[in-house]
């Protein structure tokens, strides 16, 4: 299909202005939310690639708890790192993991990168995970499309049939970095996820009570 294009600025504004504003009274408080440590955001970051936020949040703190710091996880054993992931599953992620605390430590001086492609050049980081360091570690304008957020700006955005015909991933990408409100990537990032993994969701979207349902393309096909 053509090009996704974006949505003009007074409509990205109420969007901005209706998600932050459903944020602020909705929003889950998670641990790695109440950090800075741009090691934390990443450990969270990982393991929330394919694990459930419920089943991630006790191990976050338990592994934190274990390796707190960048040296200590680049010091550890990566059987032993393994170990301390059991029972997440996709233990490839705490090889990546592990390979990412000894890259930063040792080319970068403990530092995680802050440019998108120094970030994809480490294992385990792609598209997605980059924008998330690059707007939740960095504080940077940064984009970021996951299941959820493709839904949202999907239905809000383009409505069932485009969003059908969308093909690959670029298009969604490019309507993704369109709409970040420039200086509140943080929240508007952190706001999308959650108003897709407890509003916006895949069977039972609460579209009555929905903030935007004046201008949603899938209002009336989305289940309301
Ligand atoms: N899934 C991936 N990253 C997340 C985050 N920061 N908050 C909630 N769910 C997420």
């Amino acid at each position: 299909m053509a090009a996704v294009t974006s949505p003009d600025l007074r409509a990205r504004r109420r969007f901005h202005r209706r998600l932050l504003a459903w944020y602020a009274r909705h929003g889950r408080d998670l641990p790695w939310r109440r950090t800075r440590d741009p090691y934390r955001i990443l450990v969270s970051e990982i393991m929330l690639q394919q694990t459930q936020v419920d089943r991630v949040i006790p191990k976050y703190r338990e592994f934190l708890g274990r390796y707190p710091t960048f040296q200590q996880l680049a010091d550890a054993r990566l059987p032993d790192v393994t170990r301390a992931w059991y029972p997440l599953g996709y233990y490839r992620r705490a090889k990546h993991l592990h390979g990412i605390a000894r890259e930063t430590v040792a080319r970068y001086g403990g530092r995680l990168p802050d440019e998108g492609a120094e970030l994809l050049r480490l294992g385990g980081i792609g598209r997605y995970t980059a924008g998330a360091i690059l707007a939740f570690a960095h504080r940077k304008d940064a984009a970021l499309v996951d299941t959820n957020v493709r839904r949202v700006l999907g239905r809000v955005f383009l409505g069932a049939r485009r969003l059908a015909r969308l093909r690959g991933e670029r298009t969604m990408w490019d309507l993704a970095e369109s709409l970040v409100p420039a200086g509140r990537a943080y929240d508007y990032n952190q706001a999308l996820m959650d108003f897709g993994a407890t509003w916006c969701t895949a069977r039972k979207p609460k579209c009555p009570r929905c903030p935007m349902k004046t201008f949603c393309r899938s209002y009336d096909r989305a289940g309301a």
